[in-house]
């Protein structure tokens, strides 16, 4: 017999608690139809007159590209007015959104990387969005800096959307992981991938090894032993978009990591919209997330664009990192 079709919809229903059937559930929708918008600017690039850059640079000093401003746009404007949030933090804004006064406010909390591996965005290679989700604090309250500045483990639901070669919305509520493939001759999401788990036996590394001059001496050990100890070998692969290789790893097995260097003391990767929500994945998919020193998962954000060292995949490998990085820590 074949497998039966759901759709995002149905799934999404299935998996919640009748007392959960509410603000969640379709917040997960918008996102969804969030993940469709963007994707139809990602195909259509040139002909939309959407690559190439903007004028203007983000709190980062990072040149905006078009997409970076019109997939914040997009998410911006399908959750700014629905009542369910009452805050949300973007890469591509240099402070956290209050929800206008005219509109409602929720009891949740959106934070997301609106585009990710944007230097990949005029060359036809996979990129992604990345989105978290926490509870306020203080559900009464309208939206605070608070609400926004939680770590990890907090997180009531995180995932990503991933435009590659077919669009996958790939999310967790905090039991499993599961991922929708877009039929684009219908427009559903249906569920191709449930309960996705980091096989035991990882195939991949991902690094950028062109930043290995300015790596600290444990990175640069970690680095090493990748290479050379590992039995069977790993192979490298490294697309330079989060999105793209965490998923490619949990598929496979593999760790991604974006250390810090000497130029960049903090890393590259954002905390709060980047290296939290994936990890939490990692997590979800039976896998691990670090700083490098400890659970990504329990570093608490002290402000909204914090960078953090990352380390993301399967738990051995990662758990590896954090040795080598612990010698660069001691005296
Ligand atoms: P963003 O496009 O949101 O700024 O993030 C890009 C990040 C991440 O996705 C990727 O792994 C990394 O930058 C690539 O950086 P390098 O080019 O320095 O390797
Ligand atoms: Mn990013
Ligand atoms: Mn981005």
């Amino acid at each position: 017999m074949s497998k039966p079709l759901i759709t995002i919809e149905r799934f999404l229903l299935s998996q919640q608690p009748e007392y959960a059937k509410g603000d969640l559930t379709t917040l997960f929708y918008d996102l969804a139809l969030g993940a469709k918008i963007i994707a139809m600017q990602t195909r259509r690039g040139a002909f939309l007159n959407n690559l190439g850059y903007e004028d203007t640079t983000n709190v980062q000093g990072e040149r905006q590209r078009k997409l970076d401003v019109s997939a914040d746009e997009t998410i911006y404007k399908l959750n700014d007015h629905t009542g369910r949030l009452c805050a949300m933090v973007s890469e591509e804004r240099e402070d956290w959104i209050r929800i206008p006064d005219n509109f409602s406010k929720g009891h949740y909390v959106l934070v997301y990387d609106p585009l990710d591996g944007s230097s990949n965005i005029d060359s036809n290679v996979t990129i992604g969005t990345i989105f978290g989700v926490f509870r306020a604090l203080d559900e009464e309250k309208r939206g605070r800096i608070e609400d926004c500045l939680q770590p990890g483990r907090n997180l009531v639901a995180a995932g990503y959307i991933i435009y590659g070669t077919s669009t996958m919305f790939v999310y967790s509520a905090g039991h499993g992981v599961h991922a929708f493939t877009l039929d684009p001759e219908i427009g559903e999401f249906l569920l191709t991938h449930e309960n996705m788990r980091f096989p035991e036996n990882p195939t991949y590394y991902s690094m950028n090894y062109g930043a290995y001059p300015s790596w600290s001496p444990g990175v640069k050990k970690f680095g090493d032993w990748l290479q050379s100890t590992q039995q069977p070998r790993l192979s490298s692969r490294y697309i330079g978009s989060l999105v793209a290789d965490f998923h490619r790893n949990m598929l496979y097995g593999g760790i991604y990591a974006y250390p810090a260097d000497v130029k960049s003391p903090n890393g590259k990767i954002r905390l709060l919209y980047e290296a939290g929500p994936m990890a939490f994945l990692a997590e979800q998919a039976g896998g691990y997330g670090s700083t490098g020193v400890k659970a990504m998962l329990d570093t608490q954000p002290d402000h909204i664009h914090q960078r953090t060292p990352v380390f993301l995949g399967n738990r051995s490998l990662v758990e590896k990192a954090e040795e080598f990085i612990r010698e660069d820590h001691k005296g």
